[in-house]
C-alpha cells in the first residue's frame, strides 16, 4: 500500500465521519425521533382504579422510550392503567383523565426538545393530578427537567417531581423506579 492509498483511505473515513455527524446534528436539531413518535401503547393492570399517562420523546438512541417503559411497568404493578404515548401521538392533548402524568425527554443543547416544550406549554391536567417531568442527558450532565418544570410552574401547574438521568448511568433503570416512588409519596 503506497502513500496515495493511505491518504485516500483517510479521506474516505473523514468524509464518512462528517456525514454521520451532520446526520446526527440535523436529526437532533429538528428532533426527528420526536416527530416520528406517534404511537400509544396501553399497559393494563388487574383491577386498576387509576390511570397514568406517560408522554415520551424517545431521543435518537431511544433512552426516553426505555425510561417510559420502566416507569410504565412500575406504575402498572402499582395498580394503574398506563398509556405510553409518543410526543406526536394524537391521544395526549387532553390529559385531564389521568391521576398521574409524566413527561420524559432528552436534553439537547442544554434544554428540552421543541415538541416537549410545546406540549408542556399547553397540556391540561386535572386538579390534584401528580405531574412529573424527567430528562435524559449525556456526559455533560445538563438537566432539561429544570426547564421542563419551570414551563409548567409558569402556568401554575404543580410539579410533584422533576428528575434526570445520564444515558451513561448503569443505574438508570433503578433511578426510574426511584422517580416513580417519589411521585407516589
Ligand atoms: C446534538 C446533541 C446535543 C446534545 N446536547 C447536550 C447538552 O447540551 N447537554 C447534555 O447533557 N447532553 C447533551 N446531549 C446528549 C444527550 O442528552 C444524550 O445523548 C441523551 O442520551 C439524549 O437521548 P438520546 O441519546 O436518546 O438522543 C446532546 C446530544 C446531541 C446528539
Amino acid at each position: 500500500m503506497d502513500m496515495a492509498d493511505i491518504l485516500k483511505g483517510a479521506k474516505t473515513i473523514v468524509t464518512l465521519i462528517i456525514i454521520f455527524t451532520l446526520i446526527v446534528a440535523i436529526a437532533t436539531i429538528f428532533d426527528l425521533p420526536g416527530y416520528l413518535a406517534t404511537d400509544t401503547e396501553q399497559l393494563s393492570a388487574d383491577n386498576a382504579t387509576s390511570k397514568a399517562l406517560i408522554v415520551y420523546d424517545p431521543g435518537i438512541m431511544g433512552m426516553g422510550l426505555r425510561t417510559a417503559y420502566w416507569m410504565g411497568e412500575d406504575l402498572r404493578t402499582r395498580g394503574y392503567d398506563v398509556n405510553l404515548s409518543g410526543i406526536r401521538s394524537g391521544d395526549i392533548e387532553n390529559a385531564t383523565g389521568y391521576e398521574v402524568v409524566i413527561v420524559i425527554g432528552p436534553t439537547y443543547f442544554g434544554g428540552p426538545t421543541g415538541p416537549i416544550s410545546a406540549y408542556l406549554k399547553q397540556v391540561q391536567t386535572k386538579p390534584g393530578a401528580r405531574v412529573g417531568v424527567y430528562a435524559v442527558s449525556g456526559l455533560l450532565g445538563d438537566d432539561a427537567s429544570r426547564e421542563m418544570r419551570k414551563v409548567l410552574e409558569d402556568r401554575s401547574v404543580i410539579v410533584k417531581s422533576a428528575g434526570s438521568v445520564s444515558a451513561w448511568d448503569r443505574g438508570a433503570e433503578e433511578k426510574s423506579y426511584a422517580f416513580i416512588f417519589s411521585m407516589m409519596e
